[in-house]
């Protein structure tokens, strides 16, 4: 079935050059670029995108990695978009991560792993809001 999901780019996949060959893989498997746009994440905005994680020892880190940076927002359409690009991206850390996804070849650090990705429908229609508030399925 048809659906939606939500990825950013990291800052440091912007800082490092890499918009492109992350972006191209996703249109090569077949996913339709629906809305993208490079936004600034605030400490405010990464603190509720990431909400669900704020009682974890890695909150503090990860909100300062991304906060005040620049990010590269996407929605992605395609066949069982959620699933298929959770496996593109591969393992939260990069270190168990299979070579050929995205964390598996581009990235090394757990807290700093270049690309999010929302991890179900809900998660997907939480973040949606939070970084495309104008979207609406067709
Ligand atoms: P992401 O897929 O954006 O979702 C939550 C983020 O928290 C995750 O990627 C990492 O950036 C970070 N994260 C998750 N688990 C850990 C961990 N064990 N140590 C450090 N950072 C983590």
């Amino acid at each position: 079935m048809s659906e939606y999901t939500l990825i950013f780019l990291k800052p440091s996949a912007i800082k490092r050059g890499l918009i492109g060959e992350i972006i191209t893989r996703f249109e090569r498997k077949g996913f339709e670029i629906i809305d993208l746009k490079m936004m600034l994440m605030t400490r405010e905005l990464a603190e509720e995108f990431y909400a669900i994680h704020k009682d974890k020892p890695f909150f503090k880190d990860l909100i300062t990695t991304i906060s005040g940076e620049k990010i590269v927002a996407i929605i992605l359409k395609g066949r069982e978009a959620i699933d298929v690009v959770r496996r593109l991206i591969g393992a939260t850390d990069p270190v168990e991560a299979s070579a050929g996804t995205i964390r598996g070849d581009l990235a090394l650090d757990i807290t700093d792993n270049i690309i999010h990705a929302s991890d179900s429908k809900e998660s997907f229609e939480r973040e949606v809001k939070l970084l495309f508030p104008e979207f609406s399925a067709t």
